[in-house]
């Protein structure tokens, strides 16, 4: 890991929102047209709940929860097929890692200051040259609150439901839209309410309602604030 003052150097774009408001897919899509590393930090709070599930850890443990966020050994890579990889361990759990049930577990996780606090220097280690696109809840006010570029991505909770139950349901996951409705009603209360680092934009952040707009409208508005944000720096 670099020092304080060369990781400044390094730019973040940091994209904060809600579930299914697209930050996701776009910071992914921003990360591959920049040719930057990308953050998912979403996956690491989610890889807290895989790992406590294996380790059979009680999600009253906080100090067993926060021991395994210090110590996970995580890898992120790409199927010959295109297809996510999420190595624990040695063990590709990706697909453990994109359930709903795992989401919810990750979300009372998230809530636990101490394990917020165990996962700041792995998220801070993502940041190296040339760049990086960082994705999460707390990307530009709490890990990055240097970072030159941040955006706040919003959508209705309608859209958001809606997107997200397509996103499973494309991925072979079969759960009904009323269930998706209102396991992101929880998850967003529970993420807006929590004492440490709660889900709410940035003072400096761009904010952008995506309701109504396709990922590749989203996608143009988005590297139109990145250009003009990098272009002043
Ligand atoms: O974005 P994703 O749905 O993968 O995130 C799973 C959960 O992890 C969220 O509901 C949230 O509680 C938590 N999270 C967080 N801070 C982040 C990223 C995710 O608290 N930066």
């Amino acid at each position: 890991m670099g020092n304080i003052v060369d990781d400044r150097n390094i730019a973040v774009v940091a994209i904060d929102g809600p579930s299914g408001s697209g930050k996701g897919t776009i910071a992914q899509q921003l990360a591959g047209y920049l040719g930057w590393h990308l953050l998912d930090s979403g996956a690491l709070y989610r890889l807290v709940a895989v790992a406590a599930q294996d380790s059979a850890t009680d999600l009253d443990d906080v100090a067993g929860l926060s021991r395994l966020a210090v110590g996970l050994d995580i890898r992120f890579a790409t199927g010959a097929d295109g297809t996510e990889q999420i190595f624990l361990r040695q063990t590709d759990v990706a697909g453990e890692v994109r359930t709903e049930e795992t989401g919810k577990i990750a979300s009372k996780i998230a809530a636990m200051p101490q394990v917020r606090a165990a996962l700041m220097e792995l998220q801070k280690s993502f940041r190296k040259a040339p760049g990086l696109v960082a994705d999460g809840r707390d990307m530009g006010s709490v890990v990055f609150p240097d970072a030159p570029v941040k955006i706040f991505l919003t959508a209705s909770p309608e859209e958001r439901a809606r997107r997200r139950h397509k996103q499973l349901k494309d991925k072979g996951i079969d759960v009904s839209l009323p269930a998706v409705s209102a396991d992101i009603a929880e998850r967003d209360r529970r993420d807006r309410e929590r004492a440490v680092a709660p889900l709410r934009p940035a003072p400096d952040a761009e904010i952008l309602d995506t309701t109504g707009l396709s990922i590749n409208e989203v996608f143009e508005q988005v590297k139109k604030i990145v250009a003009t944000a990098l272009a002043d720096r």
